[in-house]
Parts: C-alpha cells; sequence; structure tokens
C-alpha cells in the first residue's frame, strides 16, 4: 500500500470511527432531549379537545396514564404537566431558577398591565424590588399587627349583618358574604377605607374582578394560536380591556385622593401611604405602579381568600363532628359569641388544620400560576424544551393516595401532630405555590381566613337552607369555586350580641 492510499485509509477509517462512535455517544444526549410522554396531538389542534371543562380533572385523569410529568400539544404551544410532589419539588424547587417567568395569556396583555403586574411581570430588577417591598414592608406580620383593629371592626360588621339575617332565619350566601368582607378587608389593609358600602356594590366589584379572573382562566385561541392575537377572535382582549380599565379608574381615583390628603398633612398609616412613601426615592414605585399593583393585590387576593372560606363552610356544615371540634376549641380560647384576636389564631390548632384540609381538598389555584421555561431543562429522563408552558396540578397532587390517607375524606385531624404546612416547604401541599413566585399575600390570607371563618362559627350554628345534600362540585377557572353558592341559615347563638 503506497503512502497515498494508507493515508486514504487512516482518513476514512478515522471518519467511520467519527460517524459511529459520534452516533453511539450522541444517543444518550439524544434520549436526554426526550419531551415527557403524553397523549397523541391531533394535527393543528394538538390535545386541545382533551381539556374539557374541568381541566385538573381530565389532566388528573390523563397523568394516571402517562405520568406524572407529562407533554401536551396545546395547539402551538407545548405543556408540560407535573402531577406528583417529586415532580412539583422539581419544578418549584431544584429548577425553580429556570422555571419562574410565566407564559402570558392575551387577557393579561391589555393596558400594557403585563408590564406591570407582578403576577405576571418577568423575573426582572422591577419584580425583585416589588417583592421586596411585600415581603419587608406591605405583607411583613409588623405592618400586619399595625393594621388588625381595623380588619376586626369588618369581621365584627359581618357578624352584625348575619345576625340580622338569623333574628328572621334568613339563609347567607356564604360566597358573596365572604367575598364583601374580603374586599373590605384588603381596602382597609391598604387603603384604610371601604371599597364596598353596600350589597349591590358588592355584587358589582365580585362579578367585575370573577370576569378578570375567568377570561384569564378560560381556554383561548389566541393563547394557542399566537397568530390569532391580532383577530382577538373570542373578543377576549376587548372585554378585559374594558374590566382592567375599570380597576385601575377606581385606583387611580383612590391615589389621587390620597395624595390631596397628604398635601394637608394628613398621615394613614396603611399600605398605600408606605407605597407613597417608598415611591419618594424608588425609582421602581410610581403612581402608575401602584394602581396595577393594587389591581394585582385584588385580583389575586379576593375570589381566592372567598372560595376558600366558602368551601371551608361547605366542609364544616356537611361534617358536624368536625364543627363541633373546631366550636370547642373556640370556646376554650374566649366564650361563645366573642371575637377572636388576630393574635389568637396562631393558637387555634384545630381550626388550623381545618384551613389546611380545605386548601388540600379544594385548592383555589388549582394549577398554580402558569411558569415557562426559559431554556431547556432537564427533569428526570425528560426535557422540558425552552418556551414550554409548565402546568403543576396542585388539585391532584393534593388527592394523591400515595401521599394523604382517604384523600377525598375531609378530616382535618390528619394534620394534628404533623408538621406539614402551606408555606411552600411540603410539595404534597403547596396551594400558595412554591420557590421565587409564592404567593405574597400567604401570611394576610391565612389571618383574613381564620379570623372570618373563627367569627362565624363562634358566634352562630348553622344550618342547611335545603334539605337535600349539598352541591360539592367545583367550577374552573383560574381559581375554582364551588359550582353552586352555599345558601346556609345562621342561628342565633343564646348569648347577648
Ligand atoms: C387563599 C388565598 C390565596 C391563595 C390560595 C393564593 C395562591 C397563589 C398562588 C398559587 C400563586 C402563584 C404561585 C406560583 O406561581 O408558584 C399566587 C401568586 C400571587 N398571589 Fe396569591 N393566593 C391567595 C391570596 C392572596 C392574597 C390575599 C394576595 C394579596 C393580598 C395575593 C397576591 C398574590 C400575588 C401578587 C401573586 C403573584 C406573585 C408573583 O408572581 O410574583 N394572593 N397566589
Amino acid at each position: 500500500m503506497d503512502m497515498a492510499s494508507c493515508a486514504l485509509l487512516i482518513v476514512l477509517t478515522c471518519a467511520m470511527l467519527h460517524v459511529f462512535l459520534g452516533s453511539f455517544l450522541a444517543r444518550p444526549t439524544k434520549a436526554k432531549h426526550k419531551l415527557p410522554p403524553g397523549p397523541s396531538p391531533f394535527p393543528i389542534i394538538g390535545n386541545l379537545l382533551e381539556l374539557g371543562e374541568k381541566p385538573h380533572k381530565s389532566l388528573a385523569k390523563l397523568a394516571k396514564i402517562h405520568g406524572p410529568i407529562m407533554s401536551l400539544k396545546l395547539g402551538k404551544i407545548t405543556t408540560v404537566v407535573v402531577s406528583s410532589a417529586q415532580m412539583a419539588k422539581e419544578v418549584l424547587l431544584t429548577n425553580d431558577h429556570l422555571l419562574s417567568n410565566r407564559t402570558i395569556p392575551q387577557s393579561v396583555s391589555v393596558l400594557n398591565h403585563e408590564q406591570f403586574s407582578l403576577a405576571f411581570m418577568p423575573i426582572s430588577p422591577l419584580w425583585r424590588e416589588l417583592r421586596k417591598i411585600c415581603n419587608t414592608q406591605l405583607f411583613a406580620h409588623k405592618t400586619l399587627n399595625s393594621s388588625q383593629e381595623v380588619r376586626r371592626k369588618i369581621v365584627q360588621q359581618l357578624v352584625t349583618d348575619i345576625y340580622q339575617c338569623s333574628r328572621i332565619g334568613e339563609a347567607v350566601d356564604i360566597g358573596t358574604a365572604a367575598f364583601k368582607t374580603t374586599i373590605n378587608l384588603l381596602s382597609n389593609t391598604i387603603f384604610s377605607t371601604d371599597l364596598i358600602h353596600s350589597t349591590g356594590k358588592a355584587e358589582e366589584f365580585k362579578d367585575l374582578v370573577t370576569n378578570i379572573t375567568k377570561l384569564v382562566g378560560t381556554p383561548n385561541l389566541a393563547d394557542y394560536f399566537p397568530v390569532l392575537k391580532m383577530v382577538d377572535p373570542k373578543g377576549v382582549k376587548k372585554q378585559q380591556s374594558k374590566n382592567v380599565e375599570k380597576m385601575l379608574v377606581m385606583f387611580e381615583g383612590l391615589v389621587n385622593q390620597r395624595l390631596k390628603q397628604r398635601e394637608e398633612g394628613k398621615v394613614h398609616n396603611d399600605m398605600l401611604d408606605a407605597m407613597l412613601n417608598i415611591s419618594k426615592d424608588n425609582e421602581y414605585m410610581d403612581k402608575n405602579m401602584i394602581e396595577h399593583l393594587s389591581h394585582d393585590i385584588f385580583v389575586a387576593g379576593t375570589d381566592t381568600t372567598a372560595s376558600t372560606l366558602e368551601w371551608a363552610m361547605t366542609e364544616l356544615v356537611c361534617n358536624p363532628e368536625v364543627m363541633s371540634k373546631a366550636k370547642q376549641e373556640l370556646e376554650q380560647m374566649t366564650s361563645k359569641g366573642n371575637p377572636i384576636e388576630e393574635e389568637d389564631i396562631s393558637k387555634l390548632a384545630y381550626l388550623g388544620a381545618v384551613v389546611k384540609e380545605t386548601l388540600r381538598l379544594h385548592p383555589p389555584v388549582p394549577f398554580l400560576l402558569p411558569r415557562k421555561a426559559d431554556r431547556d431543562v432537564e427533569i428526570g429522563d425528560y426535557t422540558i424544551p425552552k418556551d414550554a408552558q409548565v402546568l403543576v396540578n396542585m388539585w391532584t397532587i393534593c388527592r394523591d393516595p400515595t401521599l394523604w390517607e382517604n384523600p377525598t375524606l375531609f378530616w382535618p385531624d390528619r394534620f394534628l401532630g404533623s408538621d406539614i404546612d402551606v408555606k411552600g416547604r411540603n410539595f404534597e401541599l403547596a396551594p400558595f405555590g412554591a420557590g421565587r413566585r409564592i404567593c405574597p399575600g400567604m401570611l394576610l390570607a391565612n389571618r383574613m381566613l381564620l379570623l372570618m371563618l373563627s367569627s362565624l362559627i363562634n358566634s352562630f350554628d348553622w344550618k342547611l337552607e335545603q334539605t337535600h345534600d349539598i352541591d360539592m362540585d367545583d367550577k374552573f377557572g383560574i381559581t375554582l369555586q364551588k359550582a353552586q353558592p352555599l345558601r346556609i341559615v345562621p342561628l342565633p347563638l343564646k348569648i347577648n350580641h
């Protein structure tokens, strides 16, 4: 063999070895870049039809077939759904830094709200600054302690209203009462004023917030086929612009009024004053930001808190032995009919367990808020591709029979002596999410819930309005609501009000 042929042979051998070894070595990498399993998509629409009216339940069924991490094609959008506590931990803790941005629904991209919305803006210096302000100032224990007196008065008003119903044997729509009270608890904590004075106004504001969350939560073709965004096929953008504008105009009025009062030297020491003080030397906080932040606080905080209270009362009237245990605990702390002080609520171990159990069976935000992959993210044997939407099915996780004994049973006692909490450390029970984007209003929500619930059950006995069983069905949106409102009759206790 001459030199030339020898060289050619070496080159060919090396090339073949390169191809062979290359493909061999590439195999594990290729296997790694594997989408999680999932149902086969139809052309164009993908798996959209699989969602149905109750995506939390349909996706739970699919997870039984395809496993705790699965992928679907929703129109053009690759969506990864995780349905086990271990996978939730991978998303919310291990890979939190890569999965903390959001996919932005068309219903949020109105009036530039996506740029100023704490809940939907990308991780950025602005988001970090706002979260710092929320954690260290607005929703810190110290700030909340200083506004507890105002919340006590509002809950007392709720008791007085219900007392009127109890005198004439009239049923109370618990969801509406809870909504009105939550709005006023929030608006007094933030603006030192009642946003809602009359029942009619409460209904109007409830409708406004419900319309906003419904449009954010309802599947919208334009989110799955971005090319349709320009066309706005279901008129989502048009409707949502009107809703968001109404909210922003309302908050603008409150901020302007406050600015005037401050010029006159009036001090309130509430969250709005805190935000305006911060805006003096913080480039990120200005009047526009305060209005958008207020929008998010009200939209994120009212529906969720009110519907949790409605579910808690529903479960309590359906489970009289649990109700009576909760009442006994309250009676030991204070006598019947007396209000509970906010500083005492952490001592109510059983009532705390009732709230946890309610959040477990009825997590108000069943998929948390949608996350988005910043780049390819490896989880186990699978890859979540860059830009995929990631959903955590907290509803399924909270009913996982491998984690929870009798998972569909309302049984608060399961939490007695257990250190599982809802603060984002236990991924089998994370209704407020976890990681960097965990709900900043969690402490306030917990205080409001325990305050309202303890007052409702320590001040009245309750009976069903109707003789037939209570409807336990839910209706899906970004928050999971009771399908049929709970109407129950308060009975006066034999004490003086
Ligand atoms: C029972 C009541 C509530 C529940 C179950 C709840 C649940 C949640 C969940 C699941 C998230 C998304 C977390 C994630 O992506 O990991 C969230 C975010 C958020 N929540 Fe709540 N929430 C409640 C009450 C409140 C209240 C009372 C406020 C305000 C006063 C509030 C303000 C927010 C905000 C601003 C965000 C967005 C945070 C961000 O993206 O950085 N929430 N909440």
